[in-house]
């Protein structure tokens, strides 16, 4: 049962991830954009990429991820899975920011520098090495 609940969860993720990683560089194109017609299909885009694939499995991956932990307690005695969780908490934020933004950008499109898209473009892939390393290689097990 546990290797199931595993197995989803890593789909999950990879779905999440490729949800978070793309959306920011929408943004970019976005934020840079004049024509309305262009900033119009960039809005169906976000939209459908956020509410039909990176919302749903950023949560698939939250509760098989918490699901796991209620199932054998012990991982919460592990410093590497307790730096995996500040990691992923950094996830979760880096989402309700692209959540927020879909909204500005839809309200106020050249209100947000298409520069700080392409910085926060790198905050996803950075935690997502970052969470890989401790739930793989396990640094500071006990
Ligand atoms: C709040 C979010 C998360 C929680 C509570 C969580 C929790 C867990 C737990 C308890 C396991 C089982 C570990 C084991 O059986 O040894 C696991 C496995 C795994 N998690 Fe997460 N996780 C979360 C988010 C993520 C994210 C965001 C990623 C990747 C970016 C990720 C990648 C993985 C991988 C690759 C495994 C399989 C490790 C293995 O089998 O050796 N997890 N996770």
């Amino acid at each position: 049962m546990m290797l199931w609940i595993k197995a989803l969860h890593v789909i999950a993720v990879i779905s999440w991830m490729a949800g978070l990683l793309y959306i920011y560089r929408l943004f970019v194109y976005h934020a840079m954009e004049e024509e309305a017609a262009v900033r119009a299909r960039f809005e169906v885009m976000e939209r459908r990429l956020l509410n039909a694939i990176t919302t749903p499995a950023g949560i698939v991956a939250v509760v098989t991820g918490t699901l796991m932990i209620v199932m054998a307690t012990g991982f919460l005695r592990q410093p590497w899975m307790h730096a995996k969780l500040t990691l992923a908490l950094g996830l979760v934020a880096s989402h309700v920011y692209a959540i927020q933004a879909r909204h500005r950008l839809l309200t106020a499109p050249q209100a947000v520098s298409h520069k700080r898209f392409r910085v926060l473009n790198e905050v996803p892939t950075l935690l997502m090495i970052g969470i890989v390393i401790m739930v793989i290689v396990r640094p500071w097990a006990r």
